[in-house]
């Protein structure tokens, strides 16, 4: 019987236990994509989870569909990022960074007033895709996208190179590994979707072409880090950011098995329908995934500590990750050890309102 709090192992590194934290944009950067000091306090409040996935991390200054999200782009960025990590590991915790590109879930307002980049320019939908501006009085609002521009082979030769170099400076920055963001309708993801993508070359149509963006972006990350210090995130049946799929089975079974050929160090498997008010189909994601994947999996979308342990008990998952309960509870790994009560997330502050719902919630023994 596998337990939460079972060590786990990915490539060479060895987690204190598997209950992971997910990355969750907070919008705390500068203007410019820099870490700022309350950062590095809210990380390290929330060392005791096995691995801490960052929030989503800028690759490149044309990526970006969130004001106030940091990057890892200038040298700057890295040397701020090097403060978190080394946080982080003094409390004997691990850390990845998330490497975002949003693709065309943009506005140019975002993106240095050049057009946001997408497979192949679909613009017919730019309702759909969700971006964020950040108001003077710190509120967010969706904001619309502007229409995008289909890469041509130059811009993505460029794009990879991007995520290569990000993955050097997460290196340099002091990060134990990355993640590619291929979920929730970004760029990865929308090379992956048969609709997003229409491509007539290497990079669409079949299931290996669309795969090829990011197994390519993998590669580019692998490169400086070792294939198993790279996980890829992925929401098979996600419909935020329109990134849609007749035929998720069939995508992500082969995507799946193209990860395991790499040696990808874990698949994050997301849903987050159920946060989205509707059923959860995490079992139906797990169950695309779990026989072409013999790495560690990971899962997250609505788990409770019971839900959770379950589903690492069946093997279902090796590890599972918690969101808004990681938001509420810095300390959720000995809260969930304790059987205690789980704080409930405050529904102000998840986004750049300093340390306002951000570093402000007590650990069991200081409430
Ligand atoms: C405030 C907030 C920010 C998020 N930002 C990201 C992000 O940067 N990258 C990402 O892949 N998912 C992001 N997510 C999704 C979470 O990683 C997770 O999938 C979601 O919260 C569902 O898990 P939960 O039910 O355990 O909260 C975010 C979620 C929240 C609540």
């Amino acid at each position: 019987m596998t337990s939460l709090f079972d060590p786990i192992q990915i490539g060479d590194l060895t987690l204190a236990n598997r209950i992971w934290m997910p990355p969750m944009t907070r919008a705390r950067a500068t203007q410019d994509g820099v870490p700022t000091r309350i950062m590095i306090e809210y990380y390290r409040q929330r060392a005791t989870a096995g691995l801490i996935i960052s929030e989503g991390v800028y690759v490149n200054g044309d990526s970006s569909a969130f004001d106030r999200a940091p990057g890892l782009y200038t040298q700057e960025q890295v040397e701020a990022w090097k403060s978190v990590t080394a946080a982080v590991h003094a409390a004997g915790g691990h850390i990845f960074a998330q490497l975002w590109h949003c693709g065309r879930a943009s506005n140019a307002a975002l993106t240095g007033g050049v057009a946001p980049l997408s497979p192949s320019g679909r613009n017919e939908d730019l309702d759909k895709l969700a971006v964020q501006g950040l108001l003077a009085n710190g509120e967010y609002v969706k904001i619309a996208a502007s229409p995008s521009k289909a890469m041509n082979s130059e811009d993505i030769a460029r794009t990879i190179a991007d995520y290569g170099n990000a993955a050097a400076n997460a290196k340099a920055a002091g990060f134990d590994g990355v993640e590619i963001h291929a979920a929730n309708g970004y760029l990865p993801h929308q090379f992956l979707s048969p609709e997003v993508n229409a491509r007539k070359d290497a990079y669409g149509g079949s299931r290996e072409n669309r795969a090829r963006f990011l197994m390519d972006v993998f590669a580019a990350a692998a490169a400086h880090f070792t294939p198993t210090r790279v996980g890829v995130r992925v929401s098979p049946l996600a419909t935020y950011n329109n990134a849609l799929d007749p035929d998720p089975e069939s995508t992500y079974a082969d995507l799946a098995q193209r990860l395991d050929a790499v040696g990808a160090g874990y698949l994050h498997a997301a849903d987050q329908n159920a946060m989205a008010g509707g059923p959860s189909f995490l079992p139906r994601v797990l169950e695309m995934v779990r026989p072409h994947f013999r790495g560690v999996l990971v899962a997250n979308g609505s788990l409770t500590p019971e839900t959770g342990a379950s589903l690492v008990d069946e093997g279902m998952a090796d590890a599972v990750t918690y969101g808004r309960p990681f938001i509420a509870n810095p300390d959720l790994v000995g809260r969930i050890r304790a059987g205690a009560k789980l704080a409930e997330p405050r529904s102000v502050g998840w986004y750049a309102m300093g340390e306002d719902g951000y570093t402000d919630y007590p650990a069991l023994q200081e409430a």
